[in-house]
């Protein structure tokens, strides 16, 4: 079978799983990213990623296919071969903490792909992106190279679904969904994807259908969570368990309540209401519903904080003069990525409030003025433990010999229900989300 050359643009927590991907299915693949940094250390086989497929962890997969030859990363575009005949887009839209989107990195990548595309390409949007982006702001750009999208060369937008830490499985299992500027497009991305994609694919009607129906598979895990955080305050007054209470709702089999936790975080279920808010603006079509989910999720951090406040007191201590002990920084458990995440604000809150906080997080890469090493740092003389994104390992640690490195009095704060298999009943006061 004749097989394309593929370039990935971005080497993130999507991109470079997805690059490694094609290689693993004998695709010649290079990597573009602007990090020079992040590049270097790729070639040198080094990721801080957690993802593994089968028994392989990712670290093994990018030294085997560097060896290979089948893949490799750069910065420079001028080192793509001529041979590359589909680019895969996988650069997003950040946002800032006030919302603001920065769709800069984005259009700065296709602009320079604009220079590079050739007649009969392909090239696939796989970034979360705001309804209509494709068309109104990406197609132009593309169109400076004098080709004409669906025309000269193929575009089409194709949601990423895949979640941190299972992105080898999903992007294989996990079922599609692509528009393209023509039926031809759509059928010239569904050849590439489907190198590595074996699940079901929904063929769009265009891309504006995809691209808001990515947004909306994020915006609805908000809206959940957001329902669930005020259903824990509920639960809380009436002295029940909110994650039993959910164990029950969901035994119904069209229920599918998620979780509370200290907050939501990362680079995807946050941004999402920030891409929708802007077309509701233009189009004078009010949100009210995620509009309010957002200011929920974005409160819980200092829901936290005032319960750590509030429960400090009880001891007492005041929260300048407290030593707080934090478990995990991850934006969710068992990922390294620490983007918007809730825990690192609830951390930076707490030290901003003048606390002592030492903060333990076994897969988070980065250093914070509050980041250690080990659980017993983190604990040392600590009259707090928050534990607020479960990592490996800290299931089974013995929070009954880590209380005794502790202060006399000591609180348990738990925001991901891990009280329910750990033994925490030398702690004066235990409070769950
Ligand atoms: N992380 C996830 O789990 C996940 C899941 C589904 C969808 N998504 C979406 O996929 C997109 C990418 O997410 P991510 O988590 O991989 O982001 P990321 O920040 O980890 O990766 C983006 C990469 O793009 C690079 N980049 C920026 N500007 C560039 C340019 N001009 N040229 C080349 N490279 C450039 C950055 O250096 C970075 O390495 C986002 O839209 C995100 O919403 C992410």
């Amino acid at each position: 079978m004749n097989q394309p050359t593929v370039a990935v643009i971005g080497l993130g927590f999507v991109g470079l799983p997805l690059a490694l991907s094609y290689a693993l299915r004998g695709v010649q693949v290079i990597g573009v990213d602007v990090n020079e940094a992040l590049v270097r250390s790729i070639n040198e086989g080094i990721t801080h990623h957690t993802e593994s497929y089968g028994d392989q962890p990712i670290q093994t997969i990018l030294t085997k296919e560097l060896e290979s030859g089948r893949f490799y990363a750069t910065s420079n575009w001028e080192d793509l071969p001529s041979s590359v005949t589909a680019y895969l887009v996988t650069v997003g839209i950040p946002t800032t903490e006030d919302g603001t989107i920065l769709s800069q990195p984005l259009l700065g990548a296709v602009s320079s792909l604009a220079s590079h595309i050739k007649r009969e390409d392909t090239v696939i949007i796989r970034g979360t992106v705001v309804p209509g982006f494709t068309s109104h702001e990406i197609a132009p750009r593309l169109s400076i190279s004098g080709l004409m999208p669906g025309v000269d060369f193929h575009l089409a937008y194709a949601s990423e679904r895949i979640a941190e830490g299972k992105a080898f499985h999903e992007f294989e299992h996990m079922p599609l969904a692509v528009g393209g500027v023509s039926p031809a497009c759509t059928e010239a991305a569904v050849d590439i994807l489907t190198k590595v994609t074996k699940a079901p694919v929904t063929h769009a009607s265009c891309m504006e259908v995809v691209e808001f129906a990515k947004v909306i598979e994020n915006v609805q895990r908000d809206v959940n969570i957001a329902m669930v955080q005020e259903f824990a305050r509920l639960a809380e007054a009436m002295g029940l368990d909110i994650y039993e209470i959910i164990m029950v709702a969901n035994s119904h089999t069209r229920v599918h309540l998620l979780t509370p936790g200290p907050g939501v975080g990362g680079y995807c279920i946050p941004n999402a209401y920030h891409y929708l808010a802007p077309v509701g603006e233009r189009l004078q079509v009010p949100l009210p519903l995620t509009s309010i989910a957002r200011v929920i999720n974005e409160n819980v951090p200092h829901v936290i904080v005032e319960q750590t406040e509030a429960l400090l007191s009880s001891i007492p201590v005041s929260l300048p003069k407290a030593r707080v002990a934090i478990f995990g920084l991850g934006m969710k458990d068992f990922s390294s990525d620490d983007r918007l995440s809730p825990s690192v604000e609830i951390a930076k809150l707490l030290y901003d409030l003048g606390a002592e906080v030492r903060a333990f997080d076994p897969l988070v890469p980065t250093k914070y003025p509050f980041s250690v090493d080990t659980p017993e740092e983190a604990v040392k003389e600590a009259h707090v433990v928050l534990f607020l994104t479960e990592q490996p390992g800290m299931r089974t640690l013995s929070y009954h010999e880590l209380r005794k490195q502790m202060h006399a009095e000591a609180i348990f704060i738990d925001t991901r229900n891990i009280t329910s298999s750990v033994d925490v009943s030398m702690f004066n006061t235990v409070w769950k989300i």
